[in-house]
């Protein structure tokens, strides 16, 4: 049985509060299947929000049988199945798959028969065997929906919540849901609750709760709904609502509750007798009345790891683009330096040594500058295409799929074990792109440095630098789009706040240079260049080169940054 009592929720708008769901009580039986109605805007998928525990009541109590859930502990997140109104699965994999990872990230199985098992039951309990190989993309809206509900049902939740599942489809499909989810509240005594606008197929739920302006004006029999408002069609609910205020209907409401609720709970009564029966005689069934276990951290993480690397394989557009830069920015940076290729490698040999050469030393001197200026700008190129592969790989990584996130978390995913999935997945872009442009541009260029190696590592701290600080931006940015932005204006403030190009003034440097990663992995790399390029790189630069220690230090600060924001985004709660 659930039960509210008195459950509130308000807001603070302007200074005023403002409450979205007003002082709402109601019962639920166990087995029962029932519906949220009301116009557009009035609560319901706040109230559905509060029973799943994404919003956190201002007022009031919610029961769990008999069990206050703000004091007595939430239900588990196996318990709950929540879908809410948007599409909880990864377009780029099958409807098996999808399936596959709910169980892989909410349920612990024993063995791959009883994973294999369970992923079979799913997709028949919901019609989808036919479909299973089909990629999420094509499938229709129906179908979509039918998916989200099979992904909830992998715990055999006691409790099943669904935001407007049928909205949008046509009356054959939306009629089909609806039955599904009857089926789904006759097995188990489990509660399915769906909110819906539409007032179509209204006979096949147990119970019927109208809401209006945030209060609760009816909750009974679906039959009974015509003569409680007075209608001759129940479509006529929504107009005869708005005749009234919330208040007159809510105190009429509170008048009548008690007849309505009689005759509601011996419907309950006859129902459970009948459920009795079914159950036994049917015994296919998982016991719902201990809840699944939610795997472990590895198994979690595992099972984030490979699905990202999987959508990613999928993802034409995104692989195209990544290999695109991949190998497309070294050649970029090859091109700018094609003038002075050859002469980079043969700066110390060209040093005066006879005196005819002496006789030419003026314009050698030049000649060095020249190569010194050619040796700064090359790797400062090398480090900006970094940073622009930085921003590419993490600003939308988790921003674009963060309600998905917040679903996954809700059915028992730990930010951490996703933090880490990500980690693992952008390292492995961080090291494939930095040792690749390292490598090429040094087979081809030479950039005079001393050793290979601390040139490597700080052209790697310097994309894993920014790889770092643009997932922080994804995970505390409120849209995909607001962090790309953000990100890519870093990017474009490192070429010229890095003081590679034209020194700033002092001042400004010193309070700019703290903040752009490009900065340090250059002056790094200036560090560790050949005695004589480094002193023509001193002669063309009048910014300062920081010593090498601080410049890996500070760099590795920013990603200690970076992790920071990512892992308090991640753990922060962001359903709007
Ligand atoms: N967290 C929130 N902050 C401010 N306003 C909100 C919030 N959540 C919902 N609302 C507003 O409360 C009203 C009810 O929203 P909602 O429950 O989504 O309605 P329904 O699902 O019935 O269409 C809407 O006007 C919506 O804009
Ligand atoms: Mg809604």
């Amino acid at each position: 049985m659930l039960e509210l009592r008195d459950l509130s929720f308000t807001i603070n708008k302007d200074g005023e509060d403002v409450p979205l769901i007003d002082k709402a009580s109601l019962k639920v039986p166990a087995g029962h299947f029932m519906a949220i109605v009301g116009p557009s805007g009035c609560g319901k998928s706040t109230l559905l929000k509060l029973i799943a525990g994404i919003n956190v009541e201002s007022e009031g109590n919610l029961f769990w049988n008999g069990r206050d859930l703000s004091t007595e502990g939430d239900l588990e997140p196996a318990e709950i199945g929540y879908v809410p109104q948007f599409g909880i699965a990864y377009d780029q994999l099958t409807v098996e798959e999808s399936i596959e990872s709910a169980v892989r990230l909410r349920v612990k199985t024993r063995g791959r028969q009883a994973f294999h098992g369970l992923v079979d039951r799913v997709l028949e309990q919901t019609g989808l065997d036919p479909l299973r190989h089909r990629p999420v993309r094509v499938l229709s809206g129906g179908q979509k929906r039918r998916l989200a509900l099979a992904m909830e049902l992998v715990t055999d939740p006691v409790l099943l919540l669904a935001d407007e599942v049928t909205s949008g489809l046509d009356p054959k499909s939306e009629e089909e849901i609806v039955r599904l989810m009857h089926a789904l509240s006759r097995k188990h005594h489990r509660i399915v609750v769906n909110v819906t606008h539409s007032l179509a197929n209204l006979d096949l739920y147990d119970s019927v709760l109208v809401l209006h302006e945030g209060r609760v004006v009816y909750h009974g029999q679906p039959r009974a709904l015509d003569h409680y408002f007075s209608v001759d069609e129940v479509e006529d609910i929504y107009p005869r609502l708005s005749k009234r205020s919330a208040e007159a209907w809510n105190s009429s409401w509170e008048k009548h509750r008690d007849d309505y609720y009689q005759a509601l709970d011996s419907a309950s009564k006859a129902l459970e007798v009948e459920q009795e029966e079914v159950d036994a005689t049917v015994d296919d069934s998982p016991d719902l009345t201990k809840s699944a276990a939610t795997p472990g951290f590895i198994a979690q993480f595992f099972a984030l790891f490979f699905r990202r690397c999987r959508i990613f394989a999928r993802d034409g557009g995104q692989l195209f683009l990544q290999i695109a830069i991949l190998l497309g920015f070294p050649v970029l940076v090859i091109l700018f330096a094609l003038n002075g290729v050859g002469e980079t490698r043969s700066l110390s040999d060209r040093l005066p040594t006879t005196l005819e050469e002496y006789q030419q030393e003026k314009e050698i001197v030049e000649h060095n500058l020249n190569l010194g200026g050619l040796v700064s700008g090359l790797v400062m190129f090398q480090v900006i295409l970094l940073a622009l592969m930085a921003s590419n790989n993490a600003a939308r990584e988790i921003a674009a799929e963060r309600l998905i996130f917040e679903k996954e978390k809700l059915g028992g995913v730990r930010p951490s074990t996703y933090l880490l999935s990500k980690l693992a997945f952008l390292g492995m872009l961080v090291v494939i792109q930095s040792v690749w442009m390292a490598v090429f541009v040094q087979n081809i260029c030479h950039i005079p440095t001393v050793q290979f190696m601390p040139q490597m590592l700080l052209l790697l701290l310097a994309n894993a630098a920014m790889t770092s600080i643009c997932l922080g931006i994804s995970s505390m940015a409120k849209t995909a789009d607001q962090a790309s932005l953000l990100s890519i204006y870093l990017v474009g403030f490192q070429l010229p706040l890095s003081g590679a190009v034209l020194a700033l003034p002092s001042v400004a440097g010193w309070i700019t240079r703290p903040f752009i990663s490009a900065y340090w992995s250059w002056a790094g790399i200036m560090n560790s260049l050949e005695g004589s390029f480094r002193s023509a790189v001193d002669k063309v630069t009048d910014t300062w080169l920081a010593p090498s220690w601080i410049c890996y230090a500070v760099l590795i600060v920013h990603i200690v940054i970076g992790l920071f924001f990512a892992y308090v985004g991640v753990k922060k709660s962001r359903w709007e």
